[in-house]
């Protein structure tokens, strides 16, 4: 393949953990890239508290350039400590909400799979949780988080008010997305998680979802309160495959999903369109606690490099051998310490190097 064919990379490490594990995934998608005599071009970008310290911006505009003349983004996390007092409009988190809403990446993937050797990890019973395979799909660019927002008086009078706005299209475009996606997999189940017994958007979100299951006649469309959602995944989590739900739902469940597994180390996300590029980041954020250490798990980040082959650039069989490594780790018993076991940042990519089919 020549260098003109190659497929741009655009890499954000951010802030906390995230150079540490993104240095990783970047160097198991080289030698995956290589082996699969794929041409892959990395260039870096500043996004976060990092960008706010050298230019004074959480996104500065050559950042969104190299965004939008890429094929695909992978990114650390963004924020901490030290940038938790600026005005909203500067706080690192911008970054990512910046990207969602320029780019357009309603569709938030983010998979919970607790395979045999994983299941210790979990704080739920083996014979509960071995074999959860699921999908959230979170709504990512409506909803609370880009509805309008106020607060008027002071004191014991203030009042603030977030809202919670939902178009047909927007709920339509993001649910089909998830039945395309349930589609692909075996057990062809979308779970449509709402309020609908309370929220008037949720009333809509249950009529859409209703009227798009009826275009995938081989897909089974469930919908469920998200209360109950939220206990079915600690009670029976291996009764789900595709779960779409709105922004705030979807923030929530998938941390929970998180839980699940029993660490949120292991949980990669896809942020799509319509077009590339996508986004795609570890879920776990900057850890701040643990950075610069050399003892965060980067296989969040690892398996984020395969969610960006396969639903980044189409590049199904190295997305697999990713995966396939980093499941032989696991059951080879290697661990970082975060999952009780001894192997550093660089190590435990290493063990995932020496795995890959
Ligand atoms: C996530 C994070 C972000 C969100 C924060 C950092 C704003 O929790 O990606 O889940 O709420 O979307
Ligand atoms: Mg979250």
């Amino acid at each position: 393949m020549t260098g003109r064919d190659a497929r741009r990379i655009a890499v954000i490490p951010g802030d906390g953990i995230g150079p540490e594990v993104i240095a990783q995934s970047v160097r198991v998608l080289a030698e995956v890239a290589r082996r699969h005599e794929l041409a892959l071009t990395f260039e870096e970008g500043l996004a976060g508290g990092a960008a706010l310290d050298a230019r004074g911006h959480p996104i500065p505009p050559e950042t969104l350039d190299l965004c939008r003349r890429s094929d695909a983004i992978l990114l650390g996390a963004c924020g901490g400590p030290r940038w938790e007092r600026l005005p909203v409009h500067l706080r690192p988190e911008q970054a990512l909400f910046t990207l969602r809403r320029t780019l357009e990446l309603y569709a938030n993937l983010r998979p919970a799979v607790v395979s045999a050797p994983l299941a210790d990890a979990s704080p739920l019973r083996r014979e509960v949780v071995e074999g959860t395979d699921l999908l959230i799909v979170r709504e990512l660019t409506g909803g609370l988080y880009f509805g309008a927002q106020s607060r008027t008086g002071e004191g014991a009078r203030a009042v603030a008010t977030d809202t919670l706005p939902y178009s047909a299209a927007e709920i339509r475009r993001v649910v089909r997305r998830a039945c395309e996606i349930a589609r692909t997999r075996p057990r062809r189940k979308v779970t449509s998680v709402d309020k609908a017994n309370v929220l008037e958007t949720s009333r809509l979100w249950r009529e859409v979802a209703t009227e798009v299951g009826r275009e995938f006649p081989d897909v089974a469309l469930e919908h469920m309160l998200v209360d109950n959602c939220a206990l079915q995944l600690v009670r029976n989590p291996r009764q789900f495959d595709v779960v779409v739900t709105e922004n705030t739902f979807g923030d929530i469940l998938s941390d929970e999903a998180a839980g699940v597994m029993g660490t949120l180390g292991l949980m990669p996300s896809a942020s799509l369109g319509d077009r590339p590029p996508g986004l795609f980041e570890p879920v776990h954020g900057t850890a701040p606690d643990i950075a610069g250490q050399g003892i965060a798990n980067p296989l969040a980040a690892i398996l984020t490099g395969a969610l960006l082959l396969r639903y980044g650039l189409g590049c199904e069989a190295p997305a697999a051998s990713i995966e396939t490594a980093v499941w032989r780790a696991l059951a080879d018993g290697c661990r970082t310490t975060e999952m009780g076991g001894a192997l550093g940042t660089a190590a435990m990519a290493d063990a995932v190097l020496a795995r890959l089919p």
